[in-house]
């Protein structure tokens, strides 16, 4: 049986607090942290990156889910690696050679994800799958959090699941982008099991959000 987990997102969360922000959701009973690395390249903003991560790693025993919206991510790996980062997901519109980067990751002893923008079609990780913890399915244009959380990637989710459970494979199926108390049950349904939840999960009460969405997902 597939655990579903949720994976709050820290970019919604308020910077001049975060400690506390995080032993919220935690408390709450999330299992991952997910922590939304852009370089101002790959992705119009510049979010945060290793010192901030290092810092929050003392405060918290969640799953550090680092999302790595970065140009050429290797160059970056051993340091992610080093601060403490249990998944490292690194875009496969960024990587060059995604299989080196996999093993890479693998060769850290992390877990490894790869993302996908809404537009990317699934057949760019076919070969890749078994090799993938995690696949990551944008449901908006990386960037910003905040944002409407696109139809089309519904049928995308369903594919991929049928894609995983056709091959006997045990990756995990992230959703990261305007997910919703109100739409968690049909990204859900269509095979994801890992949710990712900004705004969703810190605009308001933060703890309360988590256990609503926690009840969704059991
Ligand atoms: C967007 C980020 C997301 C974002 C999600 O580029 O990758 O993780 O923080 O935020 P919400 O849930 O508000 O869409
Ligand atoms: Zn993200």
């Amino acid at each position: 049986m597939r655990k579903n987990l949720l994976s709050p997102s820290l970019l919604a969360a308020d910077f001049s607090r975060l400690a506390e922000d995080i032993r919220n959701v935690e408390e709450a009973g999330a299992q991952y942290l997910h922590l939304d690395v852009m370089d101002g390249a790959f992705v119009p903003s510049i979010s945060f990156g290793m010192p901030v991560i290092q810092s929050l790693r003392k405060n918290s025993n969640m799953t550090f889910d680092v999302h790595l919206m970065i140009e050429d991510p290797d160059r970056y790996l051993d340091e992610f690696a080093a601060i403490g980062a249990d998944i490292l997901t690194v875009h496969a519109e960024a990587c060059t050679h995604l299989d080196r980067t996999i093993q890479k990751i693998h060769q850290l002893g992390k877990k490894a994800g790869v993302a996908l923008n809404p537009a990317t079609p699934l057949s760019v990780i076919e070969w890749v799958l078994p090799e993938v913890d995690m696949v990551l399915l944008m449901s908006v244009n990386p960037g910003f959090g905040g944002q409407k959380y696109i139809p089309y990637v519904t049928d995308k989710i369903r594919a991929l699941r049928a894609m995983v459970d056709g091959r006997g494979l045990e990756t995990d199926i992230e959703v990261d982008g305007g997910v919703s108390l109100a739409n968690v049950s049909s990204v859900l349904e269509a095979g994801a099991n890992v949710m990712v939840a900004g705004s969703a999960v810190f605009r308001g009460d933060a703890a309360e959000n988590v256990k609503a969405f926690l009840e969704k997902l059991s």
